[in-house]
């Protein structure tokens, strides 16, 4: 009876530390597989906060401007571009270049790079709080969204494509249905910054509203919450 019960708690002991060790190695696996492929961040230059363009000038002249020289953009412009769409002005309460309602920021950008000076082209995310930028995937994929974009030609074109998309959770869970309009009217505050430090950097840019949601949200891989809104292609003139 002695020898059984002993037999039986060895079982019980050998039954606990294998689980154990299973669901460690389980955990270590996952931290593995995340560390394989971890994402690429690139610091964007800092922008810069003053220029000889006034903003009287950038009103005057802003176009929609749909032919765009083959020459690369610099990360500076880049950055001076993204900066301008949703950049920190304001580090102790985060907030941005272009007004939001209840300081909720819907609004995410990314970046089609396919002709930038010391950028590798692909699929970037602009993360406003360190001004970064994080590498979602590589290759020059300018054509795929030039086609979900109804074949706009200027599309093809732009050395980038910036992208605003919107999680509508984060505004409307405050204000309700009524949400909806203010996340549409904020992508329209941060387009037209682009619009206008596109005309200080001497860049060409237009705001192209007739795409195909799905096929976009399927080319970047938008995680599920978020929605396309908007592209501007951005190229020297
Ligand atoms: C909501 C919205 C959607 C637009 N969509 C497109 C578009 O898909 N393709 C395009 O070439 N221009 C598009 N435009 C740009 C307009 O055609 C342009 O603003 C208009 O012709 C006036 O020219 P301007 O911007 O030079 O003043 C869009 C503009 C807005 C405001």
């Amino acid at each position: 009876m002695k020898k059984l019960l002993t037999i039986l708690i060895i079982i019980v002991i050998a039954i606990g530390v294998s689980a154990v060790l299973l669901r460690s190695s389980i955990i270590t696996m996952t931290y593995m597989s995340t560390e394989l492929t971890p994402l690429e961040i690139i610091q964007l230059p800092q922008p810069q906060l003053n220029s000889s363009t006034s903003i009287e000038k950038t009103l005057l002249e802003r176009r929609s401007i749909r032919k765009y020289k083959d020459e690369p953009l610099t990360l500076a412009e880049v950055s001076q571009l993204l900066w301008a769409a949703q950049g920190i002005t304001n580090t102790s309460r985060n907030f941005r270049t272009a007004p939001s309602a209840g300081a909720l920021y819907p609004l995410e950008v990314y970046i089609i790079a396919g002709n930038v000076d010391e950028l590798s082209d692909g699929i970037y995310k602009y993360k406003p709080k360190t001004h970064e930028l994080e590498n979602i995937s590589k290759g020059d994929i300018r054509s795929e969204i030039w086609n979900a974009a109804l074949n706009q030609f200027c599309v093809k074109k732009g050395s980038i494509i910036i992208v605003f998309s919107a999680v509508y959770n984060r505004t409307t869970k405050k204000y309700g249905d009524r949400g909806i309009r203010y996340v549409h009217i904020e992508v329209g505050h941060a387009a037209q910054n682009i619009y206008l430090q596109a005309v200080s950097l001497g860049l060409g840019t237009v705001a192209v509203g007739a795409f195909n949601d799905s096929k976009l949200k399927d080319i970047i891989d938008m995680p599920e919450e978020e929605h396309p809104l908007y592209l501007m292609p951005v190229g020297r003139i």
